[in-house]
């Protein structure tokens, strides 16, 4: 059903005269941004397919850390490590149809309202004939807020060319079929649309404030810093062009997506959000937190969320979503639409969906982002944060899938004068948490150590040019997820009024700040709200050594013994070893990463095991003497991975839980 072209809404950028009335090109204020031409020159010319050998052979210095100072030494791991390379296969890109698109929406700037136009001439290449008559419709999708969802599509309505959508709608899923013939379907599409807003009267800029800078921020979900420059170079390439600043020493402060975008958004852990603001399991919750959109609208920026992939999205992924749209444009209803009324499809070696309808998953979000940029970036300030997880999250080798893709969009912003007026964020919330990567020595750091990069445009860098420097000194410096949030609100406060209130700062890391200011060179990890689990300033090394499992079979003794001594021993089962997840050694700074281990009889190490009993998980950091084979952790401080309510039904004791497998209830 799925065949190759270039994708649809991209086709613009192939035939620059197509959709003219939507193209805002602006002439360049910059002499250090070329044009359209010699950008796609420069990095297709310069990253070649050659790119890895090239770079794996380069003469130069070979950069050793991300941070190196006294306190913080975060290393630098080469991402084309032969060990790594020889594993790495990407798959070749595909689209989801070799048909052009049969209706368009087109954005009429005059009217500043959407029109839809059919392309007769496509019709006639699928009828195969000049002569058939064929009809249109279009079905708008609504909001469902009590399920942050969809409401059953709106009914049926015939359109002829040029048909002015009402402004109301706000995605639509459109068919057209042979007239004689409702069921002979010529093709059919989905649209989410961003319709034109006017300003607000009491928000209109007022000449005597200091222009307030448009942010923009696109962030693809498990892409580490390593992972992006091994599977996206070209990428990477175009990230490191004039402007952009990369937070190399950016280390991420939770597990996963959830707490890191939180860090991020609101300033907040889930924890002190429940204790402070409301629990967010519960419905009504994220409505409640001060999420940086909020300050963004309020100080006169129109706003923008969308992120694809539905059954694992940030804030509905065993979460409760939004009741209120939260942002002035926002996509998950219509998303949901699309995935419940369009057909869906899974390229090969593929777990999340690849394309919806027509179109690739996550050009949704991309088309979304872009839309919204064209409508409003000479205009007013607008915040927008784009999300996609559906080609990175399961799979570390696809975005080198996706590489020229993603790329395009670049290109494409660049070409819709976003990068001329915009702050631009590029990011992601964490590296591979599992799998390949995540098992290699360097998985530690692969996992703790998300993309970030930070692009000013060139008036900004003139108007703020002590800001630009502070981000340059801050390239190679610890920052963290806070700093990215109190950075937020740093611009968010650039256009008000002299004397207006500061707005607050991240709540959960009092001594994060704006990255506007240089950060100071020594510091620590706790200072930028990073627990000691994800801090990579003293780093662990995977290792995987006969002697090494000596150590799991130690704290499994401790564990035996522990429940000995709280007369647990009758009851909870006498724990033996099934296998070893992984065993990491403390580097700490004196152990350079790059080199062998030298031989330690005392150390830190980390090791995660499997017990036989009911298949329990557990992770122990300790400190082991490899002469005497003693074991030093405090049991009570061992964390149990796994759900252990089940198998502990037979004791009370709180702590005693996590580690007792009831005899009576082991599982053969
Ligand atoms: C789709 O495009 C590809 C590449 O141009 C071509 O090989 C293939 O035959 C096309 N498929 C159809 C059904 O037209
Ligand atoms: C109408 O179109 C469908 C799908 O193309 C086809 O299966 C069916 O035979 C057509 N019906 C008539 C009456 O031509
Ligand atoms: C899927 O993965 C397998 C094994 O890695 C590989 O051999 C195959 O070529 C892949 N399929 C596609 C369509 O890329
Ligand atoms: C309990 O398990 C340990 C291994 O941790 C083993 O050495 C010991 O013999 C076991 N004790 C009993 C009573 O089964
Ligand atoms: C130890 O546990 C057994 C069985 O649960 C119980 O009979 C005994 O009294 C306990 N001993 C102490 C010292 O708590
Ligand atoms: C631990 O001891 C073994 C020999 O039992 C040795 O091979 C290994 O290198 C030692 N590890 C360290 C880190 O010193």
């Amino acid at each position: 059903m799925f065949i190759i072209v270039y994708m649809p809404l991209q086709s613009d950028i192939k035939n620059p005269g197509k959709l003219s009335n939507d193209q805002n090109m602006l002439q360049s204020d910059a002499n250090d941004d070329d044009n359209y031409e010699s950008i796609v020159n420069t990095v297709h010319g310069v990253i070649n397919e050659d790119e890895r050998e090239v770079t794996k052979n380069s003469n130069a210095t070979p950069q050793l850390y991300f941070v190196n100072n006294a306190k913080c030494k975060i290393p630098y791991i080469n991402p084309f490590e032969p060990d790594v390379m020889k594993n790495f296969r990407p798959d070749t890109f595909e689209t989801c149809t070799n048909q052009s698109d049969l209706v368009r929406p087109i954005f009429d700037m005059n009217r500043k309202q959407y029109v839809l136009q059919i392309d007769e001439n496509v019709a006639s290449q699928i009828l195969n004939s000049h002569d058939i008559e064929y009809n249109c419709y279009y079905q708008e999708i609504t909001r469902d807020a009590d399920h942050d969802s969809y409401n059953d599509l709106l009914p049926q309505i015939y359109f002829s060319q040029g048909y002015v959508v009402p402004l109301h709608v706000q995605a639509l899923i459109l068919a057209c079929h042979e007239a004689a013939n409702t069921t002979n379907i010529l093709q059919r599409d989905a649209y989410a649309l961003i319709q034109y807003k006017p300003q607000e009267q009491n928000l209109e800029p007022k000449k005597t404030t200091p222009r307030k800078p448009s942010v923009l921020m696109f962030g693809i979900d498990s892409l580490s810093r390593i992972n992006l420059r091994r599977a996206m170079p070209k990428v990477y390439k175009f990230l490191t062009r004039r402007g952009w600043y990369e937070m190399q020493g950016y280390n991420k402060v939770a597990d996963n997506t959830f707490p890191n975008l939180m860090a991020i958004l609101s300033g907040y852990s889930p924890e002190s959000a429940k204790e402070k603001v409301c629990d967010t399991d519960n419905r009504g919750c994220f409505d409640r937190v001060p999420f940086i959109w909020k300050y963004f609208k309020s100080a006169g920026y129109t706003t923008a969320f969308a992120e694809d992939e539905c059954d694992i999205q940030t804030f509905n992924y065993q979460k409760p979503g939004f009741v209120e749209t939260p942002t002035d444009y926002y996509h998950r209803s219509f998303l949901k639409g699309f995935m419940g009324e369009m057909n869906t499809w899974k390229c090969a070696n593929c777990t999340l969906t690849y394309c919806i309808g027509r179109r690739i998953q996550s050009s949704y979000v991309y088309d979304f982002g872009r839309d919204f940029a064209k409508r409003y970036i000479d205009e007013r300030p607008i915040w927008g944060l784009f999300w996609s997880s559906s080609f990175s999250h399961d799979d570390y080798a696809m975005p080198a899938k996706m590489e020229n893709y993603v790329l395009q969009y670049l290109l494409d912003f660049q070409q819709d004068g976003v990068f001329e007026q915009s702050i631009v964020i590029f990011l992601s919330d964490h590296g591979s948490r599992y799998g390949y990567l995540a098992d290699c020595s360097s998985g530690f750091l692969e996992e703790r150590l998300p993309t970030m990069f930070i692009y000013l445009p060139p008036w900004f860098r003139a108007q703020y040019p002590e800001y630009a420097e502070a981000l340059e000194m801050n390239r190679n410096r610890l920052t963290s997820n806070f700093d990215l949030h109190n950075t937020l609100k740093h611009i968010a406060e650039l256009g008000q009024p002299p004397n207006s209130p500061p707005l607050p700062r991240a709540n959960d890391c009092p001594k994060c700040q704006s990255l506007f200011q240089p950060v100071s060179r020594d510091r620590e990890c706790k200072e930028a709200a990073i627990p000691e689990h994800y801090c990579t300033c003293e780093p662990y090394k995977r290792i995987e050594f006969a002697w090494s499992d000596r150590i799991a079979l130690g704290v499994i003794d401790r564990i035996n013994h522990y429940l000995y001594a709280k007369n647990f021993s009758s009851i909870c089962a006498n724990l033996t070893l099934n296998y070893i997840h992984k065993t990491e050694i403390k580097l700490g700074l004196d152990i350079s990463f790059h080199e062998e281990i030298p031989k330690l009889d005392v150390g830190y190490y980390r090791v995660k095991f499997k017990v036989e009993q009911n298949s329990a998980d557990f992770m122990a950091t300790v400190l082991y003497n490899n002469v005497t084979n003693h074991v030093d952790v405090d049991v009570e401080k061992i964390s149990r991975t796994n759900s252990y309510e089940e198998s502990a039904t037979c004791i009370s004791h709180k702590l005693a839980k996590l580690y007792c497998i009831c005899k009576s209830l082991l599982k053969s």
